[in-house]
């Protein structure tokens, strides 16, 4: 070993202390994202729990300035977020919002958090720039108490430092959360993004209710567009293709199976004792043989094969909880307002290993701004959470721009808006920011597909829609035309009466004659 290396530091850092030196990753990287990220997240826990418990969410969120609004860009804010979700079990609060790398979703069904990190990221960040505690509030409802904690995240130890319990009475079996924090921020600089995210959010989750109060006192209201929920997602075992080597030794330590196929058929999901035999012959083991005795070579060949094998039927899609297409539909409706809306739910599909649904939305015409149909404007949501940054590399714009959408009869400017709803139990993200859906062909064939059925529909209507319009003005030459023609036919025929001219036009119009007040008798 070298002398300087002999003189090395080594130090070892904890969870919460390596993200939150890491903090950009999760997507708090300037006042401005740091105070959207941290809306973000409680949103995102409040609609994942509300789903689990399947009430239609009532979210409120206060978010005021501490002290006058000063030169800086940057401020101190409070924010004050309110749920009526299935609140969080008072031995757990502790460590669900003191202890990184804790949450309840790492079992392998679809929700928004997927690291444990989220709702701790924002509170870690607003600790560590104010230097002050956060306080939550939470009961499960029922005849439990409120419990609400005063605390701290002990980031070296990546533990929770209680400052402050408390118990209220809770007589009328209230259940959510409230949390408190105070944090710093640009609020100017994020309000647009805040409120687009807000917008977005209630076309992906349109049973939701969500009050927002801005530091300067505005009110936002985004009122629910249906009380459907989405299906609770179920929680599947894993499928053997996409497991890597490292699940694999850890789910056969855990496992008290010694016989290698039941193993496989016990904790696998679509492997029965056929296809596990068959898997077991192509990785060259025994079926018999214990798990737990195989060498690191033997562990590694049985990767490899579950991997290559061919013969599994695809994942199991139970886990997942699409938006479906009806709820999309009113969700679009009600934020949009546009003339035509079509709405596509896909079966269910997988890539290594993963399920994946994806859905798609066209709304043209209403109150929707015109737009360059080259570079449709999108709305691109995973896992039911809207995406506003880094469109560019994301698999949802390369969908979109696979449609040829002269095909469909849509001009070059038109109003339209796009909507792409990607649902897994593991969304490709490319970063912990959780803002881009890396490229999978087999994701970004079922995005075109979803979007070509909706451009049909958007298609059919267009052409439908100028048909029409070619046969109205059609008809109003003929509206203005015959009742003259008639006239002059009677007068030069030496006769009084004027012939009725409507049944000719009922005759001539494809698509309905409706009597106009000011045509004349
Ligand atoms: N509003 C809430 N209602 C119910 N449970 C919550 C709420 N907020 C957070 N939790 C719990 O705290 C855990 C940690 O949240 P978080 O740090 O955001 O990580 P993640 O969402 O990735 O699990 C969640 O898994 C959940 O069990
Ligand atoms: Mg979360």
């Amino acid at each position: 070993m070298s002398a300087s290396a002999q003189n090395e530091h080594f130090e070892e850092l904890s969870a919460s202390e390596w993200f939150y030196r890491n903090r950009d990753i999760a997507g708090f990287t300037n006042p401005a994202r740091a105070i959207y990220a941290t809306v973000r997240e409680i949103l995102e826990n409040s609609l994942d729990s509300s789903e689990m418990i399947q009430v239609p969410l009532k979210f409120y969120l206060r978010i005021s300035r501490v002290g006058e609004k000063g030169e800086d860009r940057e401020e101190t804010l409070q924010v004050h977020a309110e749920d009526n979700a299935s609140g969080v079990p008072r031995e757990k609060i502790a460590s669900a919002f003191g202890r990184v790398l804790v949450s309840t979703k790492y079992r392998l069904r679809q929700t928004r958090g997927t690291f444990g990190l989220g709702g701790k990221m924002a509170l870690l960040f607003a600790q560590s720039t104010t230097h002050q505690p956060f306080t939550v509030k939470s009961s499960v409802g029922g005849r439990h108490p409120i419990i609400e904690y005063s605390m701290m995240i002990d980031i070296e130890r990546n533990a929770p430092k209680i400052l402050k319990r408390r118990r209220h009475q809770n007589p009328h079996g209230w259940h959510g959360t409230v949390v408190d924090l105070t944090t710093r921020g640009d609020y100017n600089h994020a309000r647009s993004k805040i409120l687009e995210y807000l917008a977005k959010t209630s076309i992906a989750s349109p049973y939701a209710e969500i009050t927002f109060v801005d530091p300067d006192g505005l009110l936002y209201k985004f009122e629910p567009a249906t009380d459907q929920m989405p299906a609770v997602p179920g929680v599947s075992k894993p499928h053997p293709v996409g497991l890597d080597l490292e699940m694999l030794r850890r789910l056969i330590a855990a496992s008290k199976t010694t016989n290698l196929q039941a193993f496989l058929c016990k904790h696998f999901q679509r492997v029965g004792p056929i296809t596990a035999k068959r898997l077991l012959q192509s990785a060259g083991i025994h079926q018999r043989r214990d798990p737990h005795k195989l060498d690191a070579a033997e562990l590694l060949q049985l990767s490899n094969a579950m991997n290559g094998f061919e013969g599994f039927k695809a994942p199991d899609a139970s886990c997942l909880s699409p938006i479906g297409s009806k709820q999309l539909e009113a969700g679009i409706r009600k934020q949009l307002d546009p003339e035509f809306v079509a709405t596509v739910s896909r079966k269910a599909a997988s890539y290594s290993g993963f399920p994946f649904i994806c859905e798609a939305g066209i709304a043209y015409g209403g109150k929707i701004q015109p737009a360059r149909i080259d570079r449709v404007p999108l709305i691109r949501l995973a896992n039911k959470i809207p995406l506003l940054f880094d469109e560019g590399g994301d698999i949802a714009r390369a969908a979109a721009d696979q449609v040829n959408w002269h095909l469909y009869n849509v001009e070059q400017e038109a109003p339209i808006v796009v909507v792409t709803s990607l649902v897994s139990t593991r969304i490709p993200w490319r970063s912990a920011g959780k803002e881009m859906v890396a490229d999978r062909p087999e994701i970004e064939r079922e995005l075109v597909n979803a979007l070509r059925e909706c451009a049909r529909q958007l298609g059919r209507f267009l052409s439908r829609r100028a048909k029409v319009a070619y046969e109205r003005k059609r008809l109003g030459v003929f509206e203005q035309y015959l009742p003259k023609i008639a006239t002059f036919a009677t007068r030069l025929a030496g006769k009084e009466k004027v012939p009725d001219v409507k049944p000719i036009l009922r005759q001539i119009a494809k698509y309905g004659y409706e009597d106009s007040e000011d045509s004349d008798d």
